[in-house]
């Protein structure tokens, strides 16, 4: 829309390109339902299908052509389904309904389309995730907290992190799809209606598994959209995080991994760059996913019941945020099955900051019986007189058995020997490969524990991708059945 103008003030032309294939189905279904329980004849029915299959397979022309010159796409369908086959027939198409129920069906059906989509997105881009893990179950690296260098991990362990959250994402966004797939359908205005509709009928149609009951919750309700949009906010969130760990990782001073060339883009000044914009805008446009549920929130939050023309206003958020929720996903699956990672930046800076600190203290109380806080206390000491040594241009590194000497006489009065503290133990502590093959607790990130998760996260990958397809597999097998129907009442015109 250019500018606003008196009339165009209250159309929602947008959004309702996104619903015109929904409003055909709901309109078939209902016409379906009202000639089966005989509110319209079944000649009269023939002629409303017959209409609405040529607006659905000259959808383009229509949505050009027709659809501008209306408040919204329900009007449009019907004024053109009137001017069609006139009002005798067409006129009878909107009886028992209204478009408050209309457009809330409407919505369900275009969201849970999005939904389906953006699930499979997660989920592949989970699988992109797995499959670096268990490439790099030997990576090490450092781990970070407020990050600052603090333990030894490896690559697979942090893939991991991130594909479990996307594996929660995948959980919520299903939780949603649940409670977007219900038909408000029959609601009416917020009243029903004294028609003897069958609600159940075109629920099942239309691939609902259930019914909004109450027909004033049915329309007034945008509570559905409220929590796919914070899944999205969430599923952005973590898209973000890890968005913004490629930024850091591609920079010189981190030099962890190389970008993809489809995933960078150069300078107009600078020939050399190669600079991580497609993550940057992942991260920025998480923002603007933030911003569509917060002003969703808004126009809901005083509405009284039921319906508010208000609630118009939430649907092109709504679509904001599932189209770029949507592309975000698809962006960082493909950006993250590329990225070229720089194992042997990672192994030197797995070292380096004194990130076995951890488990030296660990040995001190494993080997020589301390409480934890006095290691701690030791290690302290050390990684103090490391800092000064370092400050001083030195490599306290190589004689690190002499610092933890120094330490102990100075904080507990004791020798190493005395301690019963073998050196060899000593040096493995500061190893890091056995740093972390030490970790094997559930969870942590030993290769055997590691190569656990990744067999169990891709045995719950399937299991969800079943999930998502039976879903979807349900969808096509109800859409046909209804499109069989409308052919069948076609049909019986001609015979
Ligand atoms: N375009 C409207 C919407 O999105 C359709 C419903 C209009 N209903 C009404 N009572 N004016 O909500």
């Amino acid at each position: 829309m250019d500018s606003y103008n008196h009339h165009n003030y209250i159309h929602s032309l947008e959004a309702d390109r996104w619903l015109f294939h929904a409003d055909v189905l709901v309109d078939k279904a209902h016409v379906v339902m009202l000639a089966e329980r005989g509110i319209i004849r079944a000649d009269e029915a023939a002629a409303i299908l017959r209409c609405l299959q040529y607006i659905h397979l000259h959808s383009q022309s229509f949505l050009e052509d027709e659809l501008p010159n209306y408040e919204d796409v329900h009007t449009a369908i019907e004024s053109f389904v009137i001017r069609e086959i006139g009002e005798d027939a067409g006129g009878r198409m909107h009886t028992a309904r209204s478009r408050n129920d209309e457009v809330a069906t409407c919505i369900r059906i275009a969201l849970r389309e999005e939904l389906l989509r953006v699930m499979k997105e997660v989920n592949e881009l989970r699988h992109a995730l797995i499959a670096r893990a268990a490439e790099n179950v030997e990576t090490v690296m450092p781990g970070y907290t407020h990050l600052q260098h603090a333990q030894p991990t490896t690559l697979a362990h942090h893939c991991l992190a991130h594909a479990d959250a996307f594996a929660r994402d995948f959980a919520r966004l299903i939780t949603a799809y649940e409670h977007v797939n219900m038909s408000p359908l029959g609601a009416a205005a917020f009243a029903a209606t004294g028609f003897p509709i069958d609600r159940m009928r075109t629920a099942k149609l239309l691939g609902f598994d259930s019914l909004l009951e109450n027909s004033m919750d049915a329309v007034s309700t945008r509570d559905f959209v409220i929590e796919t949009v914070s899944c999205y906010a969430n599923l952005m969130t973590n898209l973000s995080r890890l968005a913004e760990e490629i930024i850091l990782w591609s920079s010189s001073e981190f030099n962890f991994l190389i970008l993809p060339d489809e995933y960078s883009t150069g300078s107009s000044i600078m020939p050399q760059k190669r600079n991580p914009d497609y993550a940057e805008l992942v991260r920025a446009r998480t923002g603007s996913v933030y911003g569509c549920l917060l002003s969703i929130l808004s126009i809901c939050k005083a509405l009284p019941y039921s319906y508010n023309r208000d609630l118009q206003e939430v649907t092109p958020h709504l679509m904001r945020a599932a189209r770029l929720s949507l592309a975000s996903t698809s962006v960082m699956r493909g950006c993250v099955a590329k990225l070229k990672f720089n194992t042997e930046r990672l192994a030197y800076e797995a070292a380096r900051g004194f990130t076995t600190a951890t488990e030296l203290a660990d040995t001190l109380v494993r080997e020589a019986g301390l409480p934890f806080r006095t290691a701690y206390r030791i290690v302290a000491s050390i990684a103090g007189s490391m800092l000064k040594l370092k400050g001083e241009g030195k490599e306290p590194e190589q004689d690190i058995v002499a610092l933890i000497e120094h330490s102990c006489m100075d904080i507990i009065g004791k020798r190493l020997s005395e301690l019963g503290l073998n050196p060899d133990k000593v040096r493995e502590a500061l190893d890091i490969s056995s740093n972390i093959d030490k970790r094997l607790v559930t969870g942590g990130p030993a290769r055997e524990e590691v190569m656990r998760m990744i067999r169990t996260r891709m045995e719950h990958l399937s299991h969800d991708n079943r999930r998502r397809d039976a879903k979807e597999s349900h969808i096509k097998l109800c859409l046909s059945e209804l499109e069989r129907e409308v052919e069948r009442k076609i049909q019986r015109l001609h015979t």
